[in-house]
């Protein structure tokens, strides 16, 4: 067995904050004193509903969440939000405008079109998704419901350094950079988040919806798919993902101890910097995305032989960074850096490709 921790480039299930798992470990036999596992409570108790809303304030705090948004805990993961945005939002015979920057984001928008008519406002197909494209390339609909894009896309390492503008609300899929950065939810309809990469473990959603969107969702809507009951029910249609919840909670207070998304902000981009720096240097290592578009929290590398990358992710994870291998629609090389990589993982990372290239150069 591994007797210390690897350095975990996971792009999700992702590294978790050592400080939390420790408090998490303590607390699993007799949480507070009440002689039971947060597990093994009931999610209508005094102690758990604490646990709940704690974290949800909390939540609404380190995000600066205002009030004319709701925060909802939904099981499902992400994938569940690509069929409940446009049951809820989709509006009867309705439209809807996507922005197609990477796998999740077409996923999604098949899944609309199940729903509704879903107009293609921009992608990148056409460079493989190496790249986002200006605002002066998206074509939005005057008349859509909403306009939708992913923040960061997870598989091939392109971030939106910006935030579009549309006539529509906007949503959002943010699940690989939520919490990585200061965010105006004002300025959005909807934000969604699988849990799984900056927040907690699988198994959950966070989503902030603006309160006048809910409510017109088309009649066939399952109910635990409805923003609205969601939103009446106080995410406790029926039993939520307690533990998850608990988890979220703790790394929540994990980021405000650490100073908040402000610094959470000023770590990734330290992160980001190093390895890219490196990358830009590197004879035998190449960015994968364009420069302007490079993701701070997944960054994607290729040496141009794809049985060197592979010789890499082994000698790699036989050092102790493990979880490098590109996703395997595309090949290469991925380091998910997310708010819980320790700044020495990247800068030991860089050191062992520096070793690496030396070695097969
Ligand atoms: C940006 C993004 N959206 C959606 C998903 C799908 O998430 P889930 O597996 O929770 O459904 C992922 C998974 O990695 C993701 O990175």
């Amino acid at each position: 067995m591994q007797s210390e921790r690897v350095y975990n480039f996971s792009a999700g299930p992702s590294v978790l904050p050592l400080d939390v798992l420790e408090t998490a470990a303590r607390e699993m036999t007799n949480y507070g004193g009440t002689g039971m596992s947060v597990m093994e409570m009931s999610h209508r108790s005094k102690a758990y509903l604490e646990i709940f809303n704690e974290t949800k304030q909390r939540l609404r705090d380190v995000m600066n969440v205002p009030e004319t948004h709701e925060i909802l805990f939904m099981q499902g993961g992400a994938t569940f939000q690509f069929a409940a945005v446009p049951l809820n939002l989709m509006g009867e015979n309705g439209s809807a405008d996507y922005a197609l920057t990477g796998n999740f984001a077409t996923v999604s928008s098949k899944e609309a079109k199940k729903y509704g008519t879903v107009n293609i406002a921009a992608t990148s197909a056409d460079r493989s998704h190496t790249y986002i494209p200006a605002q002066s390339e998206i074509s939005a609909s005057a008349d859509a419901s909403y306009f939708y894009y992913c923040s960061n896309n997870t598989i091939y390492g392109t971030e939106w350094q910006y935030v579009p503008s549309a006539p529509s609300p906007l949503v959002c899929d943010m699940s690989s950079n939520i919490l990585s950065r200061p965010v105006d939810v004002s300025k959005y309809g909807l934000i969604f988040a699988g849990v799984q990469k900056n927040m907690a473990p699988a198994g959950m959603a966070v989503v902030f919806i603006d309160k006048s969107l809910a409510g017109h969702e088309l009649p066939y809507t399952p109910k635990i798919m409805s923003y609205k009951t969601t939103i009446d029910k106080d995410s406790m249609d029926n039993t939520p993902p307690c533990y998850t919840i608990y988890m979220l909670g703790l790394v929540l207070k994990w980021v405000e101890a650490q100073g908040g998304v402000a610094e959470m902000e000023r770590r990734k981009i330290q992160r980001a910097k190093l390895l890219y720096d490196y990358l830009d240097e590197s004879k035998l290592f190449h960015g994968v995305a364009q420069p302007d578009s490079r993701s701070e929290m997944n960054v994607t590398y290729r040496t141009g032989d794809a049985d060197l990358d592979t010789a890499f992710v082994k000698a790699a994870a036989a050092a102790g960074f493990v979880n490098l291998a590109g996703h395997r629609d595309v090949g290469g090389i991925r380091a998910s850096i997310y708010n819980a990589m320790p700044i020495e993982g990247v800068a030991k990372l860089v050191e062992f490709m520096k070793a690496f290239e030396t070695t097969n150069s």
